[in-house]
């Protein structure tokens, strides 16, 4: 998209990229994974995580604002720290014009890891197909791991 420039998550993004995870984290689909960004504190997290390579990313920008973002963590365990967990997400307007699938890619470029891993509701088909795009597989589901508004939701695995 015109406009839209994607930079390196640096410790100075992470202010601006934690409001925006905070603006699109009631989105049923997506921070799965996050307790944090209601919970804990997500901004202190991520600064020791980018300090200590446990977490690259990129940051989309429009006019100066934060509107998309992907993020890498590196799986805490010893044996597997090739492993890079992907979250990504793009502001609810802008979605649709490959912002999300350029920032998984230039993520993955820039990331040490070597296996990547995505998890998502088995629903969230746009995210499934942007994943499947750049050559990740299904690797497994498992249902009902996620209670939601009342009803459970099977999770989808997937990894390049
Ligand atoms: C998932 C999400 C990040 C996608 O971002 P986006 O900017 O809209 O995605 P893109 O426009 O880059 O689309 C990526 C690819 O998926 C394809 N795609 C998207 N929706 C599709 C659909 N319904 N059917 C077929 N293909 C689809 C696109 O064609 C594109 O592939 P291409 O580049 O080869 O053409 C965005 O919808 C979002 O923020 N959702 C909420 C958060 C979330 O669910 N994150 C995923 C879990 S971590």
């Amino acid at each position: 998209m015109e406009g839209c420039t994607t930079i390196p998550l640096t410790s100075k993004e992470v202010t601006p990229t934690v409001r925006f995870l905070k603006a699109v984290a009631d989105e049923a689909q997506y921070l799965l994974l996050s307790h944090d960004v209601f919970n804990g504190d997500l901004a202190g997290s991520m600064q020791f995580a980018i300090i200590h390579g446990g977490m690259t990313g990129i940051v989309a920008k429009v006019d100066g604002g934060v509107v998309g973002n992907c993020i890498v963590s590196r799986e805490g365990l010893e044996a597997s720290q090739h492993v890079g967990n992907v979250m990504v997400a793009v502001r609810e307007d802008l979605r649709g014009l490959g912002i999300g699938g350029r920032m998984v890619e230039e993520a993955m470029k820039l990331s040490p890891c070597e296996l990547f891993v995505a998890e998502c509701f088995a629903e969230n088909v746009t995210s499934i197909f942007l994943f499947a795009s750049l050559g990740y597989k299904q690797r497994g589901e498992m249902p009902k791991f996620i209670y939601k508004d009342k009803q459970f939701h099977t999770k989808i695995i997937l990894s390049t």
